[in-house]
């Protein structure tokens, strides 16, 4: 017997394409992500993985975590990276999974790999695993779809049950590919770092995501006035520091991959190095500049673009006068640790790259040139 989920349970419904369903199923798509509840421990402010077999002593041996994938699931990978660093003090890196295959890698018994991929078919991704493994490497897979070939070539790791993703553009595996590692850095930190408060406290915060997300969609109207007022540029500058520099490249990704524009992201901290040459009145800065540590540093990102006329979209959940007055269009956001904030700052440039394609009259769910999983290398 053949199920034709095509026609089961992924019908566009009310909306217009597959990207922008896709994009505002992300609340629930997050809530599976951690299990609607049933992965999070609210006693012990942690998280419960079953997948992920190893016991306190083995977490606590772990002295480096690598992420790795290709495209959108690379990105991903880089916030995981962070959180886990952050949330476990365990040193990580995100590796392109094409770059690995052939780079010769060194592997260790004190390392964990993760691998990253939405379909769990992309070839590089899937030899990438296969060159780790002959070397001894444990790998885990953060997969979405569930019996795929690199889930079963990992053989143990987590599932996001995003569900089904149709748009080539890849949105709420993203996000629940990034909620899975939040999870998994949550648990690794309260084996090693984190105390039961500051566990419970991030519990808290990544349970209000999911309706923090539906306020974020609920202004979409005013995104897609945003990208209305900005459809003529053809070039596009998206940065961010710390978990916001992978957000500054998704979203430029997402707007490149689906409007033909050029879009590239970058660190706010390498404007100067090179990127500011190419500032003036017709290339618009889209800034991720959230709450934290390092809001002053890309306030100060933000002046040097207005002082070179570079019209300044800003993401934040800040209350920031400067910034208001910086910005010629404000997306808010709601409130939440730094370290969450890639799952809400992601959301208004998703919106913003399918408003401006849709403006410009292409094929959101198609893109041309691409395919949703990439078999080949
Ligand atoms: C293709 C898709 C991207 C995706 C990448 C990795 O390029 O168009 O959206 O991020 O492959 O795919 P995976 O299925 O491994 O996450």
């Amino acid at each position: 017997e053949t199920i034709d989920v095509r026609s089961a349970d992924v019908s566009k419904g009310e909306y217009q394409d597959y990207l922008e369903k896709e994009i505002f199923e992300q609340p629930e798509s997050i809530r599976r992500a951690f299990g609607n509840g049933g992965r999070l421990d609210r006693d012990f402010g942690t998280a419960r993985l079953g997948g992920i077999e190893l016991n306190g002593s083995q977490i606590r041996n772990i002295r480096q975590a690598h992420f790795i994938g290709m495209g959108t699931a690379m990105y991903a990978g880089q916030v995981g990276a962070r959180m886990m660093e952050g949330l476990a003090r365990i040193s990580s890196h995100t590796l392109d999974a094409s770059e690995l295959r052939w780079s010769n890698p060194i592997v260790e018994d004190d390392s964990v790999y993760f691998a990253l991929s939405q379909s769990g078919e992309t070839l590089d991704t899937l030899l990438a695993v296969k060159e780790l493994q002959n070397r001894g490497g444990r790998v885990y897979g953060i997969i979405n779809a569930v019996g795929s070939t690199i889930a079963r070539a990992c053989g143990a790791g987590v599932y996001i049950h995003a569900g089904p993703e149709v748009s080539v553009a890849s949105t709420k595996a993203f996000t629940g590919q990034i909620t899975s590692m939040f999870l998994l850095a949550l648990s690794f930190g309260r084996i090693r770092h984190l105390s039961p408060s500051e566990g419970k406290r991030l519990i808290d915060a990544l349970e209000l995501i999911p309706d923090q997300i539906n306020q974020i969609l609920a202004q979409s109207a005013q995104v897609q006035d945003i990208a209305r007022r900005f459809k003529h540029a053809t070039s596009f500058m998206y940065l961010g520091r710390g978990v916001s520099y992978p957000i500054a490249m998704e979203g430029a990704l997402k707007l490149k991959e689906l409007s033909y524009l050029h879009a590239e992201g970058f660190s706010s901290g390498n404007l100067k190095h090179g990127p500011l040459a190419l500032i003036d009145e017709t290339v618009p800065s889209l800034f991720i500049a959230p709450e934290g540590d390092t809001l002053d540093k890309v306030i100060s990102n933000i002046q040097e673009v207005k002082a070179r006329k570079g019209p300044v979209i800003t993401v934040t959940n800040a209350d920031s006068r400067e910034l208001e007055e910086l910005s010629d269009a404000l997306i808010r956001v709601p409130k939440c640790p730094e370290i969450l904030s890639p799952l809400l700052t992601i959301v208004p440039l998703q919106l913003f790259a399918l408003y401006l394609t849709r403006e410009l009259g292409r094929n959101v769910d198609q893109p041309r040139n691409l395919a949703k999983s990439v078999t080949t290398d």
